[in-house]
C-alpha cells in the first residue's frame, strides 16, 4: 500500500507517494499521470545508477515509456551551470520536447540540478522526483526549490518549480552511507524543533532505530510526518516570503560553517545539526526558551555522531561568512529561534557578540563530545 500526501501551492497540486518497493512500480505509478508516448529522461549519479537504474528503467519500459539515461556528476562543485548546460545539449540532441518528462533519481544534488534543468528547458517541462537519500526524501524533493551554485555562493541560481509527483522508496536507504543518513536525520529533527515536540522527542529517542533502518514501516512514518510539516508550510508560503523561513532553523550558522570550511567538509545536515545547537543557545540567551529545556536538547544534539567536528573549523572564519551572506542578500541577518520547543519565530538584528559566542559555544560543545 502506498502512503500519500497532497502538496498544494497556489498554482499547482501534486502527490508524494511513500512505500517500500516503489522503485519497481515507478512505471505503473507514472502511467497514471503520463501517456506511454512520453519520452523520459532518467537522471542519476554513477553510484545510484549502479544500484537502481535497472529496476527503474525496466519498470518504465514495461509500462510502455521510452527512456533515455543521463549520468549526473557528483559533488557540490559540479552543481553548477556547466552541468545544466551539458544537460540542455544532451536533451536537445536526443529530441526532447515539451511533451517529455525528466525523472530525477538521486539525492538533493541530482534533484536540484535536474529540477532546474526541467524548470528552464523550453520554459519548463514536467519533472518527477525519486529521492534516494534520507535528506532528499524528507526535505529537498518536496517544495519546488530547484537550482545550482554560483562561485559566489550556494544555490544562488534557481527557480521555484514544483514537480508533478514525488515517489519515495525508503528501501533504497539500505545502500546509503551512515554519514548521509545522519545528514537527513538532522533535517528530520528540524521539523520537530519548529513544529512538533512529540515527534522530536520520539525521533531523538529512536535515533538508532531510524539510522540503522531497523523498522521500515516506522521509518516510512517518520518520512511522512516530516513531509506533512514541510508540505503544510510550503502550501502557505511557496516563495519564502514569511513562514517558509522557519524551515531555515539551524541553517544560518549551518551555511556559514559549510562555507567557511569549504564545500564537501560537512554534509549539509551535519552543518545544520551544529547550526541548530547555535540556534538553541541564541533562543535561550536572547529569546524566551527556558534554559533547562534548551540545555536538554543541546545535549541531545551533541550526542549525534558527526563525520567532522565543527570544532575543527577556524572560529574566526565562521562569523565573517555569516556577514558576507547578509551583505550579498542585501538583507538583515535573520535567525530562526524557538519560543518553545515546537514553536519557532524569526529574529533580526541579534547582537554580533552574542552570535559570535553562539558559534564558539557550538564548536566547543561538539569538541568536548569528541573527547578533544
Ligand atoms: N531543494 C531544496 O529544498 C533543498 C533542501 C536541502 C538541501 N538541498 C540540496 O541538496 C544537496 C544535498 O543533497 P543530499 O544530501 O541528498 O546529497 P547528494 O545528492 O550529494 O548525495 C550524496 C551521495 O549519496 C549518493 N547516493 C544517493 N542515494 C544513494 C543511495 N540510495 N545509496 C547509495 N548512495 C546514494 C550520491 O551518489 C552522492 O554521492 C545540496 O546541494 C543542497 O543544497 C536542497
Ligand atoms: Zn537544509
Amino acid at each position: 500500500m502506498t502512503n500519500s500526501i497532497k502538496v498544494k501551492t497556489r498554482e499547482h497540486a501534486y502527490r508524494i507517494h511513500i512505500a517500500g518497493g516503489l522503485l519497481q512500480k515507478s512505471g505503473e505509478m507514472l502511467r497514471k499521470l503520463f501517456s506511454p508516448q512520453t519520452h523520459i529522461g532518467l537522471m542519476a549519479s554513477k553510484t545510484v545508477e549502479k544500484y537502481y537504474r535497472g529496476p527503474v528503467q525496466d519498470s518504465l519500459e514495461k509500462a510502455g515509456f521510452t527512456v533515455s539515461f543521463f549520468r549526473m556528476p557528483t559533488g557540490e562543485e559540479n552543481k553548477n551551470m556547466e552541468t545544466v548546460s551539458s544537460l540542455y545539449d544532451a536533451l536537445i540532441a536526443k529530441g526532447f520536447d515539451r511533451s517529455c518528462l525528466i525523472l530525477t533519481l538521486g539525492g538533493g544534488l541530482v534533484g536540484d540540478t535536474g529540477g532546474f534543468t526541467a524548470a528552464t528547458l523550453y520554459r519548463g517541462i514536467p519533472y518527477v522526483q525519486m529521492p534516494t537519500t534520507l535528506l532528499s526524501q524528507t526535505d529537498s524533493a518536496v517544495g519546488g526549490k530547484t537550482g545550482v551554485n554560483h562561485p559566489e555562493g550556494k544555490n544562488l541560481i534557481g527557480a521555484f518549480y514544483q514537480p508533478e509527483a514525488v515517489l519515495i522508496d525508503p528501501a533504497v536507504l539500505h545502500t546509503l552511507e551512515m554519514r548521509e543518513r545522519v545528514s537527513g536525520y538532522a533535517e528530520i529533527l528540524k521539523y520537530g524543533f519548529i513544529r512538533d515536540r512529540e515527534f522530536l522527542d520520539r525521533c531523538i529517542a529512536d535515533r538508532q532505530k531510524i539510522l540503522e533502518l531497523r523498522d521500515m514501516d516506522y521509518l516510512g512514518g517518520v518520512i511522512r510526518r516530516s513531509l506533512e510539516i514541510k508540505a503544510a508550510i510550503v502550501a502557505e508560503d511557496e516563495k519564502e516570503e514569511n513562514i517558509r523561513m522557519l524551515l531555515n532553523f539551524g541553517h544560518t550558522v549551518g551555511h556559514a560553517l559549510e562555507q567557511s570550511s569549504g564545500y564537501g567538509t560537512f554534509r549539509h545536515g551535519e552543518a545544520v545539526l551544529a547550526g541548530m545547537y547555535a540556534a538553541l543557545f541564541l533562543s535561550m540567551e536572547s529569546g524566551s526558551l527556558d534554559r533547562r529545556t534548551a540545555r536538554h536538547y543541546m545535549d541531545g544534539l551533541t550526542s549525534v555522531p558527526l563525520g567532522v567536528s565543527p570544532g575543527e573549523i577556524d572560529t574566526a572564519a565562521v562569523y565573517p561568512a555569516l556577514s558576507r551572506d547578509k551583505k550579498r542578500r542585501g538583507k538583515r541577518l535573520k535567525f530562526v529561534l524557538l519560543d518553545e520547543i515546537g514553536k519557532a519565530s524569526v529574529a533580526e538584528d541579534l547582537p554580533g557578540d552574542l552570535i559570535r559566542e553562539s558559534i564558539s559555544r557550538t564548536q566547543k560543545a561538539f569538541c568536548r563530545e569528541k573527547g578533544q
